[in-house]
């Protein structure tokens, strides 16, 4: 199954660390990042799930609730959770989901049999809080993910979805955002004040508090 930007993330009831879920009670109005990693006991994932972990208060800050997926059963991830906590220095704080009949992980296309096996790649899916699909990437086994990238995106989302700009190439919090093209040059100055216009379509204002 494809799921597309815009698309509702399907609902899934599963088995976690954290117990039984079903996944859109589990979030309940919070964002999400759900993703998946190939096998428990390896070290990309055992890094990337301790990152994850260590940056709860990010996560928590901006009203996101982080779940992984891998299709190894619930006793494993019991297990390795004490190596994530060693790996990352802080202890598991947020479901990992059991998938060992690969239910979920099919649902989402987070298996790649051209990716040599039948685990899951490294998906991930930023879903708002009314359950719409926000973001998709997919890694290779190989490549960890970058979770500051993670966090940027959501904080790009929060904001061009709260006031009407885009935020241009390698935008960092706090830089100058590009104004939407919906807003014309003039309701742009009445709303930010300061606004550059390099070209009729390319007009810069400093990031708007909100
Ligand atoms: C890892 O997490 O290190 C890993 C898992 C599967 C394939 C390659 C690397």
């Amino acid at each position: 199954m494809t799921i597309r930007l815009g698309d509702v993330a399907p609902d899934f009831t599963a088995e976690t660390t954290d117990g039984p879920i079903s996944f859109h009670d589990w979030k309940a109005g919070s964002w999400a990042v759900f993703f998946s990693h190939p096998a428990d006991f390896t070290p990309v994932c055992t890094t990337e799930l301790g990152r994850t972990a260590a940056l709860q208060a990010e996560f928590d800050r901006r009203g996101v609730k982080p779940i992984a997926i891998s299709v190894d059963p619930l006793e494993s991830h019991q297990q390795w959770a004490g190596d994530i906590g060693d790996v990352g220095g802080t202890d598991l704080n947020f479901p990992i989901i059991a998938d060992p009949d690969k239910a979920v992980s099919l649902t989402y296309d987070m298996i790649h049999p051209g990716e040599g096996d039948t685990s899951t790649v490294r998906s991930v899916f930023i879903i708002d809080p009314s359950n719409k699909v926000r973001l998709t990437l997919t890694y290779p086994k190989s490549v960890g993910r970058n979770f500051d990238e993670i966090l940027r995106v959501i904080d790009a989302l929060q904001l061009t979805d709260l006031v009407p700009v885009s935020t241009p190439v390698d935008w960092e919090p706090g830089e100058r955002v590009i104004v939407a093209p919906t807003i014309s040059t003039e309701d742009a100055k009445a709303k930010f004040g300061e606004v550059e216009e390099v070209k009729p379509y390319l007009r810069w204002t400093p990031q708007p508090t909100a």
